[in-house]
């Protein structure tokens, strides 16, 4: 069966030629002139096509009278143009094949569903309107980001998702053990016996490739890696998964500034890709999540981001004539109101925050001298935009061995337990830079969608996953 599209079929100058279509049934209405249209779907784009089937198929009263929404088929005919309103292009059906029906149980009807009852339903949301189109952008979006960053000749390393280490240091890590957890392995004094597990010590899930990329910034040049990440954080925000995808560029020779062009250059290029390309699914989410969405995308893509330090933010957050629930004060990390207030309020347009206090970021990060009132920060370089706040997590790596050194022993950490990631800046250390962007926060920026959970396939949160 050679199949076409519907994206394809829908296009004009495919009228007169005869298809194959396959595909779910949106609607399906019988006229008493013994004649049907049927709307089908097939997820290569969000409109329908109507098919027109009438009594003289061989089927029509055994099968095509009983078509109704969820139903899959195939279908042989002719496009035709449409005598209706609301299409151009319509198949005039000559053969059809019911593949499976749908009854009334079928938890997807034509009808409004809640965003909250369809995350019930995972495995079946992505046949709604809603989620075709959250997961075409998030497509498109996976493909931008690759093509930016090949096309700047940055090499894809894939970094591991079993790892030993805490890169954010936060201590969100989910373990990876095969012990058997209702009879541990003990040593002679008591505790668990990690000897005992697979890798002979403790390991976990990612938190970010970060560490494990690095290596290769220094040998190979600019590098990036894109995949899952997990974070054992109990966060039951519209903005946390434990399991989430993040693109982590790391730039050879290059410092702080260095790294917020590159992130405000790939964040405008994925933009650019997403109007261009996902035009009907952008007009679908502009009439009914945000009507602000196209027209936010195309001004930000055309303006620069601001730059500011965390001091200046800090200035302007407390000057500001808010009712804080946290109230911000230096050596305080940003929260979610005060990112949300920088970017939507303040500048109205993204915004890159840097060099924070040292005391609130992790270890790897390149410390500054002291401000003149003795105050540590580091060249951390977070992008925070409206709606979403942080979608960009980054900075300059400390690349001096002392400096690392000590600032691991601060951290709590063993430089001996990193010393892979520590003879980075024993051999041919350079200036590195580079910054986590957080996928799922992308798409929801892109779409409008205010859930994380509605722009991942399968969302994994505290107490939900199947
Ligand atoms: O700011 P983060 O923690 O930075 C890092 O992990 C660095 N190692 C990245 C690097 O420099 N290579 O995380 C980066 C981004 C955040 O800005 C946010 O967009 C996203 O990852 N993120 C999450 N997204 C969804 N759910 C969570 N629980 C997230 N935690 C972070
Ligand atoms: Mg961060």
């Amino acid at each position: 069966m050679e199949r076409m599209k519907i994206v394809n079929a829908l296009n004009p100058a495919a009228v007169g030629t005869e298809v194959t279509l396959a595909g779910w049934v949106r609607t399906a209405r019988h006229s008493k002139g013994g004649f049907s249209f049927v709307a089908l779907n097939d997820g290569s784009c969000m409109a329908n096509i109507q098919l027109v089937a009438g009594g003289e198929l061989a089927n029509y009263d055994a099968d095509v009278l009983h078509l109704t929404t969820g139903c899959s088929l195939v279908v042989r005919g002719t496009l035709v143009e449409s005598q209706g309103k609301g299409q151009a292009v319509e198949l005039q059906a000559a053969e059809l094949t019911v593949l499976g029906g749908a009854d009334e149980t079928n938890p997807i009807q034509q009808k409004r569903h809640t965003f909250e009852f369809l995350r019930t339903k995972a495995h079946l949301r992505s046949r709604t309107n809603s989620f075709g189109a959250v997961f075409r952008v998030r497509n498109v979006i996976c493909r931008a980001v690759h093509d930016f960053f090949q096309q700047r000749g940055f090499l894809y390393v894939h970094t591991p998702l079993i790892t030993a280490s805490d890169c954010e240091g936060a201590g969100e890590l989910f373990r990876v053990s095969t012990l058997d957890h209702a009879n541990l392995p003990k040593t002679d004094d008591g505790a668990v016996d990690y000897d005992k597990e697979f890798f002979g010590k403790e390991t976990f899930l990612t938190v970010s490739g970060q560490l494990e990329v690095e290596p290769f910034c220094c040998s190979l040049g600019d590098v990036y890696t894109f995949g899952p990440t997990f974070r054992a954080e109990n966060s039951n925000t519209p903005r946390h998964l434990a399991e989430f995808w993040m693109v982590e560029p790391e730039l050879a020779f290059a410092n702080i500034d260095d790294d917020a062009d590159c992130a405000e250059a790939m964040l405008k290029y994925v933009f650019q890709t997403v109007l261009d390309e996902c035009a009907e699914d952008l007009a679908f989410f502009n009439q009914r999540i945000d009507k602000t969405l196209i027209e936010t995308l195309t001004h930000i893509v055309a303006t620069p981001f601001e730059r500011i330090s965390y001091t200046a933010a800090m200035e302007i957050l407390q000057a500001a004539d808010k009712e804080w629930e946290f109230a911000p004060e230096w050596g305080c990390d940003l929260q979610t109101e005060h990112e949300r207030y920088l970017a939507e309020e303040h500048f109205k347009t993204p915004v890159a925050v840097m060099h924070y206090p040292e005391s609130i970021k992790p270890f790897y990060m390149y410390r500054n001298e002291p401000d003149e009132q003795g105050r540590r920060t580091v060249r951390a370089m977070d992008i925070l935009v409206p709606k979403v706040g942080e979608i960009i997590g980054g900075s300059q790596r400390e690349d001096r061995l002392d400096v690392l050194e000590e600032r691991m022993k601060e951290c709590g950490l063993t430089p001996e337990e990193y010393w892979w990631y520590v003879d980075l800046r024993r051999y041919g250390t350079i200036p590195h830079a580079g910054f986590g962007l957080g996928l799922e926060r992308l798409v929801l920026f892109c779409t409008g969608m205010a859930n994380i959970r509605d722009v991942i396939p399968y969302p994994r949160t505290p107490r939900t996953a199947f």
